[in-house]
């Protein structure tokens, strides 16, 4: 006698990214911050960033991503879930707006709000839509306009922080295919939601009918204790994520994907892990950190590359603000790129 029919599993089958074309390099920066160069490559790994035009907002970087992922795919998706801290607007959310602009009038959309874990928060929710047979694919963009909500006079994280987008289409298969997504290991703790905030504009600011101080709607991170999180929190969450999938220890990974938070702060997690340097992939040099986008733009540049191939085990890690993280570790499939 059968039993019911397994849920189906979402199996990534396109991918995309984009970067706003405007570049600011160190040397900009340190022009107008008491900052340098040096320290900036020493202390993040970074030495440029793609950043918005004035007037530029996350939906515009979102369908540029969205697209590219459509056409890698070659089909259209039954849902928009988009992953970002930076919405067009507190109301409504953005991904209804991306999915009209993509053509997708109509289909479930909305937003995912995990700060830079948002890919990973947004792949379980969406591997979940098409379990559930809610729908049969799903386009996952995750996108964020970080620097709109920088002080842009704040050292600790004007260097940091830049803007992009990436996405995958998500489509209904097998849990043994390539490129299926398998347990997605998933955190948080917001009794530390305060290292990493924007403490205006919320209800708690906006009910109080005190006008917030200056400098409140602006981002504030409190560097070296989210370091020793974000350092904790992905190697522990990267180590369930290869027990959930079976895999024999971290050597088994072939490729090590993970938050473009801080070049050292990757280099600690891979240390820890006993990932050697040739399996780790970053793009932090150029990028910068991009947010909700980093570890999407990520996995889109190296497929586009080549230094992400069909077949290798991939482990996915990401860390941010709530504070929240994740993990999961799937086999890469064969996908087309258009971004290059
Ligand atoms: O994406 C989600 C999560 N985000 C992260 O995971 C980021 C985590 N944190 C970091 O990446 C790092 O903590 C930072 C890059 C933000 C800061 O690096 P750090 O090595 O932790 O520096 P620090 O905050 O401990 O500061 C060291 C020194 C301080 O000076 P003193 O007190 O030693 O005299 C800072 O004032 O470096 C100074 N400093 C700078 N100097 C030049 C801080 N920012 C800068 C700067 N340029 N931009």
């Amino acid at each position: 006698m059968s039993g019911p029919a397994p849920a189906p599993a979402a199996v990534i089958a396109g991918i995309g990214r984009y970067l706003p074309p405007d570049v600011v390099t160190n040397d900009d920066l340190s022009a107008r911050l008491d900052t340098s160069d040096a320290w900036i490559r020493s202390r993040t790994g970074i030495a440029s960033r793609h950043v918005v035009a004035p007037g530029t907002a996350t939906s515009d970087l979102a369908v540029e991503a969205g697209r590219r992922a459509l056409a890698s795919a070659g089909g259209g998706a039954e849902a928009v879930v988009l992953a970002t801290t930076t919405p067009d607007q507190p109301c409504p959310a953005t991904a209804p707006l991306v999915a009209d602009r993509l053509g997708l009038r109509g289909v479930a959309a909305f937003d995912v709000s995990s700060v830079c874990s948002g890919f990973l928060y947004g792949l379980a929710t969406s591997a979940g839509l098409i379990a559930s047979g809610t729908v049969g694919s799903v386009l996952l963009i995750a996108a964020d306009a970080f620097t709109t909500i920088i002080d842009p006079e704040d050292r600790g994280t004007a260097v940091i922080f830049a803007d992009g987008a990436g996405a995958v289409l998500l489509r209904a298969g097998r849990p043994d295919e390539p490129g299926a997504v398998g347990r997605v290991v998933l955190g948080s703790d917001g009794s530390l939601g305060g290292l990493i905030e924007v403490p205006a504009g919320g209800s708690r600011q906006r009910s109080s009918r005190i006008a917030p101080e200056p400098g409140e709607e602006f981002f504030r991170m409190r560097g070296r204790e989210t370091f020793r999180h974000a350092v904790g929190r992905m190697t522990q969450s990267s180590r369930a994520a290869l027990a959930a999938a079976g895999w024999d220890g971290p050597l088994a990974a072939d490729r090590f994907a993970a938050h473009q938070a801080n070049a050292r702060i990757l280099t600690a997690v891979a240390e820890e892990l006993g990932i050697p340097a040739e399996r780790r992939l970053s793009n932090i040099e150029w990028t910068g950190n991009t947010g909700a986008a980093s570890l999407a733009v990520l996995l889109a540049e190296a497929t586009a590359r080549g230094t992400l191939k069909a077949g290798h085990r991939t482990l996915l890690t990401a860390f941010g603000g709530g504070l929240s993280w994740g993990a999961t570790a799937l086999l890469w499939p064969e996908l087309k790129t258009f971004d290059d």
